[in-house]
């Protein structure tokens, strides 16, 4: 089958067994297989975002949605989590996708039901949420960067554990994984943008880290990159602060990352 590499566009006859995806041997990017509604089916796997009502919670719902994954949007109040849900439904239609699941709960209900817990709230406010959660046996992920505006620019400020993601940890009896602070919710919101972007994944178990590369990499326009322990998180969460203050220098509203090596 000729292939054609999204990011570095090398064609080559691929001759795998993957219905889904194959690894570009030029730029060893994810190139996606399937045709648009031929996305595998992870019905084993429900997905809660907790604050799944905000900017990078609606990216994450409706690309984890078309990639097949049964979504529940948490959110504080029950009605809220209603409406975003069926907003982000419709915008999936309207992109032409169908036979997904994107349903709404409370916060706790909606963690209760899912395998995979991904905390999208602001850092402020995130570990106070899931504390008297029960995560036991559920991995959680944490998309957190914890900053400040200082005078111009935006400043990294780590909590005394090391990094966001290491504080959830220390408040929470899930098994943290990091993932998703680099990408810039404006672009992972609009489906229509494979903007091919990384997304480093930092944990200490190691079962509950390739669950969530795997997941990241179903969702279009994602790469997952092993970034090592959790400990390294905060060199993800800071690399977030970097692109933000890249952005108010340069002509480029939503910077992301895309690693090349060889
Ligand atoms: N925005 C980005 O581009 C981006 C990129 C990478 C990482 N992140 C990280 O992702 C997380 C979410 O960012 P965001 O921009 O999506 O945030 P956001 O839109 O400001 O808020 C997300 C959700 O958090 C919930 N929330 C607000 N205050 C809360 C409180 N006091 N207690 C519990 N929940 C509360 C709200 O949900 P309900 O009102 O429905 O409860 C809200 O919809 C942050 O930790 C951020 O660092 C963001």
């Amino acid at each position: 089958m000729l292939l054609k590499c999204q990011s570095c566009e090398n064609e080559w006859d691929y001759q795998g067994e993957s219905k889904y995806y194959a690894t570009c041997p030029n730029c060893h990017y994810k190139v996606k297989i399937s045709e648009e509604g031929d996305q595998p089916k992870k019905e084993e796997y429900n997905i809660s975002v907790l604050g799944g009502t905000g900017d990078l919670g609606e990216g994450i719902v409706k690309r984890a949605a078309a990639a097949g994954y049964k979504v529940i949007v948490g959110s504080r109040k029950y009605e809220k989590a209603q409406r975003l849900a069926e907003e982000y439904r419709e915008g999936l239609e309207s992109s032409g996708i169908n036979g997904f699941t994107v349903d709404g709960d409370v916060n706790q209900k909606a963690a209760e039901k899912s395998e995979i817990v991904i905390v999208t709230i602001p850092y402020k406010y995130a570990s106070s949420t899931v504390e008297s959660m029960d995560l036991d046996e559920k991995i959680v992920v944490s998309t957190i960067v914890p900053m400040k505006k200082e005078g111009d620019y935006f400043k990294y400020t780590p909590p005394e554990e090391g990094s966001a993601a290491e504080e959830l940890q220390s408040n929470c009896n899930g098994k943290v994984v990091s993932a998703f602070q680099n990408v810039p919710a404006k672009l992972i919101a609009d489906l229509e943008n494979e903007f091919n972007c990384d997304v480093i994944v930092c944990g200490d178990d190691e079962e509950a880290k390739e669950k969530v590369k795997e997941f990241v990499n179903d969702l279009s326009g994602l790469r997952s990159l092993d970034g090592g322990p959790l400990s390294h998180s905060s060199m993800v969460e800071s690399e977030t602060v970097k692109l933000l203050n890249l952005s108010l220098e340069n002509p480029m509203k939503h910077v992301y990352v895309v690693y090349k090596g060889e």
